[in-house]
């Protein structure tokens, strides 16, 4: 069994293989980025050994392809996607990795004859939250995408739908909310651990926004995709992944519980997303949902921070 992780240097994409190697799982990974320092924080230099590192660019097709066809991929799990700010700032590149770059994915794994895809899609599919009167947010509630990253999550999702009624390969999409954790350090709503970093380091921290939303510990994250990928059901699935709604202020409150001489403050604003999205779906699919409380992840992430700090890993 091979499995071929791509946004592999990337928080989540990190973690995945982390598990994996940790489980004694051949893996491929696919990154066009060859910095190993989120990977360095999850993996001794020996674990990596077992890893097959591919520097690619999803935008290839020929490339994402052939390294498909040549490792005799057996499960596809596809993390890698540029985040809100980098579409923003640059749409056209942003649809070129986002939207092209998963559909560089899908033609694999028809050429491949696979029958399965995990993908990463998002909660920034749906719009604004004053457009849900119910929270948490039901699953079929209506898209309406407010970035371009989310129209792109959205057109992803559709594109996977037709490829499983055209060409009958299956795939499942998780959506996260807000991923916190060693190794989440870019994208929008990275502030959180970056203020879980800076108080293990005995610094202040203001994160940029407050309100309200759900919290997914970037390692419970990577597990649930590779359950998926394992799961390979039938057909064109997406899941929200829920989990707790927490308020900024209880956020800072548990970081504060463990470095209480610090200070964590926060910009009031809510992120431009509902406060909390049903994960009902997933729960009657998946045989297991990973779902560290809120308050033992951050617990544990400062400590994990201040042990990678101390070993001159972050
Ligand atoms: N982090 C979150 O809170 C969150 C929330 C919802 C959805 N997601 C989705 O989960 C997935 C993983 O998120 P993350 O936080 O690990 O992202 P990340 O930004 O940490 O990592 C993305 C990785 O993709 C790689 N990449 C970018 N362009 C590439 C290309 N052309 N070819 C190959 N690799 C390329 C980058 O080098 C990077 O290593 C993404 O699809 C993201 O949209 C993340």
């Amino acid at each position: 069994m091979s499995y071929f992780v791509t946004g592999s240097m990337g928080c989540i994409g990190a973690w995945v293989m982390s598990h994996l190697v940790k489980r004694g799982e051949a893996v491929i990974s696919f990154d066009i980025s060859e910095d190993r320092s989120r990977l360095n924080m999850l993996l001794t230099p020996e674990e990596q050994t077992a890893i097959t590192f591919i520097k690619g660019d999803l935008t290839n097709a020929p490339q994402v392809t052939a390294t498909v066809l040549e490792h005799g991929v057996q499960h596809i799990i596809h993390m890698a996607a540029l985040q809100v700010p980098f579409c923003r700032a640059n749409p056209v590149l942003g649809a070129q990795v986002n939207v092209v770059g998963h559909l560089n994915i899908l033609e694999a794994a028809r050429k491949a004859t696979l029958k399965h895809v995990t993908y990463a899609s998002s909660i920034a599919v749906y719009g604004a939250a004053d457009q849900y009167p119910i929270e948490p947010v039901p699953h079929d509630a209506p898209q309406n995408p407010s970035t371009l990253y989310g129209g792109y999550k959205a057109c992803n999702e559709q594109n996977a739908r037709v490829y499983y009624k055209d060409y009958g390969i299956s795939s499942t999409a998780l959506r996260p909310y807000t991923v916190y954790g060693i190794a989440r350090d870019q994208g929008m709503t990275s502030d959180p651990t970056k203020a879980m970093l800076a108080a293990a380091r005995g610094e202040n921290y203001r994160i940029a926004y407050g309100g309200v939303g759900q919290m997914q510990l970037a390692s419970d994250v990577a597990l649930q995709f590779i359950a998926c990928a394992d799961q390979a059901s039938e057909g064109a699935h997406v899941f929200n992944m829920g989990g707790e709604m927490v308020s900024m202020q209880q956020v800072v409150d548990l970081i504060q519980a463990v470095v209480p001489n610090v200070q964590i403050t926060f910009e009031p604003t809510q992120l431009p997303f509902p406060r909390g999205f049903d994960d009902s779906a997933l729960r009657q699919h998946a045989p297991t949902v990973y779902e560290t409380p809120v308050a033992q992840g951050i617990a544990h992430t400062v400590e994990q921070f201040r042990d990678l700090i101390a070993r001159g890993l972050v």
